[in-house]
């Protein structure tokens, strides 16, 4: 054999050594705890051979504690950039076989070099999580690896998307890439996140608590809101961050490209002029309404089990991907407290960021009163998505549908916050508060001292429900640009959408804002 071939033959096995990460014994034990390695999310993540993978030889440097005896080749995380329905990635995913995924100077500084690529090309960067967290040998050099990836977070964050799928655990200070991040992913029932884990917590505070009570799918997903989406397997936290993607543009200087629309663009929807109930106490259910408006009655619901009170999400009308914000009637009647305003609040700001046009679907009764909101701060809160709202460039489309009363009238996209285009149907009611409540402020005292207090309390709420709860006064002001029939909606919105494609709207210069955090 010569020289070359030797070589070659060299490269090859080097090239396999290198796939087999931790090794075989180690991959057996990753697929009996029900996971997939590194390579094989990667596989299932990009167009078939698309991946181009670097640094596969690179070794850790650390000689404390005998580790200088044990060395992988690629040090515990797979990075490397490839395609995603044809549009360029870079992708990093942690190596549990390898010392457990833990994070050294050197996994640290391939995770960085993707990023850096990612930020020169402008592609998306996402982040596959499975590890155990700060690597214990390498000491302050782990740490400080974790800054440098962090600082590149930040640096990204508006620029390019980032989405991080947890795909096992994230612990320790590993958490905040993630939350730094556009997007977290949790699979349920194998990933957790928490700053400090079980053994901590009970010396701490005495607490008893397991992995998944702690920071498992569902508490991050649904109580905390620190992750966006629970899903049952890889396959389907995959197939998640496939179809997220879709929906967003390459970085903050490109606009998602649209898809073919096989949906009539002027499709009336008839159910939709008798869906609000006669009775206002009643609730109906938005989803419904969203169903109904978007392309193929498909909607991507980030959040979903976080404040449902208010529903986010990503859709599209005529191909055109939107993002949707929409108070749900059936949660709490809609009403905005602290959770639904973070939620909200960081999700128009996504929006804007990446140039995705926001549509504004308004039922909201108020912000939900009480100590328990004033003491957790709902002013700083609800001030995030006014602020949210106020600063965003992109296309900003309001419908108004039903309620749209005292404060959370001016933050859901109002026209004083420069929506660009405010709709609402005939059963809006757009006024400074509900009826009971007014009628409790301006007639007490007649009410109390009435002979019927009851009788004349609901004439007064009638009397001021002709008044003031419609959507004319508003329009009388200009408030509200048209008045349309519910069933139109769809259409409207794809016209307005239409016209709105050339706006052009910026903000003052600033180093930055100072968002009421
Ligand atoms: C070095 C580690 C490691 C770590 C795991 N391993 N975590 N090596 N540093 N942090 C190694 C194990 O020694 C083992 O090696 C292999 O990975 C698999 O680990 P197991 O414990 O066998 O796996 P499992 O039973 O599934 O448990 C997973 C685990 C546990 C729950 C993650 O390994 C664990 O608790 N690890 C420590 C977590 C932690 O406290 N990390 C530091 C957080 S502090 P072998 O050779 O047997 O395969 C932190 C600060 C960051 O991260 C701050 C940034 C700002």
């Amino acid at each position: 054999m010569s020289n070359q071939l030797e070589k070659v033959k060299e490269l090859i096995e080097l090239r396999e050594k290198s796939r087999l990460g931790g090794g075989q014994k180690r991959i057996d034990s990753q697929h009996q705890k029900g996971k997939y390695t590194a390579r094989e999310r990667i596989a299932m993540l990009l167009d078939e051979s698309s991946f181009e993978e670097f640094d596969m030889f690179v070794q850790h440097r650390c000689v404390n504690f005998g580790i200088d005896k044990e060395h992988f080749l690629g040090d515990g995380v797979v990075t490397g950039y490839g395609t995603i329905g044809g549009r360029l990635v870079y992708v990093y995913a942690q190596d549990f076989t390898v010392f457990g995924g833990s994070l050294s100077e050197t996994l640290a500084l391939k995770i960085c070099k993707v990023m850096d690529q990612a930020m020169k090309m402008g592609a998306p960067v996402i982040g596959l999580n499975d590890s155990g967290g700060a690597r214990i040998q390498e000491g302050i050099n782990a740490l400080a690896g974790y800054a440098e990836i962090f600082q590149r977070n930040i640096l990204a964050s508006g620029v390019i998307p980032q989405i991080s799928g947890i795909f096992g655990p994230c612990a320790g200070g590993a958490v905040y890439s993630p939350a730094l991040t556009d997007f977290t992913i949790m699979t349920k029932g194998t990933s957790y996140m928490f700053l400090t884990g079980p053994k901590v917590v009970k010396t701490v505070t005495g607490e008893d608590v397991t992995q998944e009570q702690l920071g498992g799918a569902s508490v991050h997903t649904a109580k905390s809101g620190v992750a966006h989406f629970a899903v049952d397997s890889e396959e389907e936290g995959i197939e998640l961050i496939k179809k997220l993607l879709s929906f967003l543009p390459q970085n903050n200087m490109e606009e998602t490209p649209p898809v073919l629309c096989e949906d009539a663009i002027n499709r009336l929807e008839d159910s939709l002029n008798d869906i609000i109930p006669d009775n206002p106490n009643k609730p109906y259910d938005m989803y419904e309404v969203i169903g109904a408006i978007v392309d193929n009655g498909e909607f991507l619901d980030v959040q979903k089990n976080f404040a449902a009170n208010i529903i986010t999400g990503f859709a599209r009308f005529n191909g055109i991907s939107v993002g949707i914000v929409a108070n749900q009637p059936k949660v709490l009647a809609g009403v905005l407290d602290i959770n639904a305003s973070r939620k909200g609040a960081r999700f128009v700001r996504f929006c804007d960021a990446f140039n995705i046009p926001i549509v504004t679907l308004v039922d909201v009764p108020g912000f939900l009163p009480g100590t328990g909101q004033e003491y957790g701060a709902v002013i700083l809160h609800g001030a995030k998505l006014l602020y949210a709202y106020g600063e965003a460039t992109v296309p900003k489309i309001t419908v108004t549908l039903r309620k749209s009363y005292g404060g959370a009238y001016c933050v859901m996209s109002s026209k004083h916050l420069r929506g660009d285009i405010n709709y609402a149907w005939p059963t809006a009611e757009i006024a400074v508060m509900g009826p009971s409540g007014a009628i409790e402020v301006l007639f007490s005292k007649e009410v109390k001292e009435a002979e019927d207090p009851k009788a004349l309390a609901a004439q007064k709420e009638d009397e001021y429900r002709k008044a003031f709860a419609n959507p004319y006064n508003a329009a009388r002001y200009g408030y509200i640009d048209d008045v349309i029939e519910p069933r139109n909606t769809r259409f409207r919105i794809i016209r307005a959408l239409k016209q709105l494609a050339t706006k052009k709207l910026t903000n003052p210069p600033k180093k930055h804002d100072n968002l009421p955090l």
